[in-house]
């Protein structure tokens, strides 16, 4: 029982971004926002968030700039792997948010136009 309930978890994001309940992309927004987590509105405009640095690129349109979710998670795992020269903490590798943070600030992100 608790088993198939993980996979119906795993298998969601599959099954189409429209059904990615609002609690999620809330977390996920919460987990960006908040200075001891992501922290990403100290370099990045995002809707709704204040007083914002711009050292790198707003971050809107978001599908329209990332073939995939895969690639937008990759960034965040770890920007260098792009540029290593990037300001942006690997946020994966360094362990400074754990795997599930990451995908709800990718889904967050996702949803954003
Ligand atoms: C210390 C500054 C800094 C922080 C904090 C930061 N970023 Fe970045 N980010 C950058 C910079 C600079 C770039 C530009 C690309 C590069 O440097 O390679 C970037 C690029 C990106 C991109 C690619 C945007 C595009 O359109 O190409 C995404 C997505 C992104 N960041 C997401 C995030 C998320 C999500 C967080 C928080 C979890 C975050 N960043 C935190 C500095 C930062």
């Amino acid at each position: 029982m608790k088993s198939g309930l993980i996979a119906l978890i795993l298998l969601l994001p599959c099954a189409g971004m429209a059904d990615i309940p609002k609690q999620r992309l809330d977390e996920g927004k919460q987990i960006a926002f908040d200075r001891n987590k992501g922290n990403c509105l100290a370099c990045h405009v995002i809707a709704d968030g204040e007083s914002p640095g711009n050292i790198g690129p707003a971050l809107a349109t978001v599908p329209d700039r990332f073939k995939d979710k895969q690639r937008l998670r990759e960034q965040i795992w770890d920007a260098t792997r792009f540029n290593p020269e990037t300001s942006m903490p690997p946020f994966g590798r360094n362990h400074i948010l754990d795997a599930e943070e990451i995908d709800k600030v990718v889904d967050y992100l996702w949803s954003l136009e």
